[in-house]
């Protein structure tokens, strides 16, 4: 799989159905080096947030309520869908790749990212994107 490819994240549970569960990760197993994290909500179904990509920033996202279906492009011209809908897992999303993501009305998303907040990093304009996609792949 290329460095620069998406992919979901199962996190240990500890737990059972009478009493509950826990996940957590240790930092060691966590793909990325944590120095933010935010969290998104009461965003209305119609909504669909997103609509960037990132220079440099690497992100893992979770839904801890509802879920959150999430559409990735990268940098090398493909397309992948996660639906999280379970609140152990998560996606590993890195950096040059296009998202949009749509949630239900109880979603609570977390995201943990590898750098603080950079407006500079940000590629919001999807024209723009498609251009570095395809001076990429016509570079490989
Ligand atoms: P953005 O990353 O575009 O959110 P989403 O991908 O969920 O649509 O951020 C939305 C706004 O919040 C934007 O004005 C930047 C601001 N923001 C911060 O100031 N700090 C942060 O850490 C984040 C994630 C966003």
């Amino acid at each position: 799989m290329s460095k620069l490819e998406p992919y979901l994240i199962e996190f240990p549970k500890i737990g059972n159905s009478v009493q509950g569960y826990i996940s957590l990760s240790e930092k060691e197993n966590l793909p990325i080096d944590v120095k933010r994290v935010y969290w998104t909500y009461y965003t209305p179904e119609d909504i669909k947030r997103g609509h960037h990509a990132h220079y440099e920033l690497e992100q893992i996202l979770f839904a801890v309520a509802g879920s959150v279906r999430i559409i990735i492009e990268t940098i090398e011209g493909k397309v992948f869908e996660f639906n999280l809908d379970k609140p152990y897992l998560g996606v590993f999303i890195p950096r040059m790749c296009w998202r949009t993501m749509q949630y239900t009305h109880n979603a609570v998303q977390i995201c943990l990212a590898n750098s603080e907040y950079d407006e500079s990093d940000y590629i919001r304009d999807y024209e723009e994107f498609k251009k570095l996609q395809t001076s990429w792949v016509g570079s490989k």
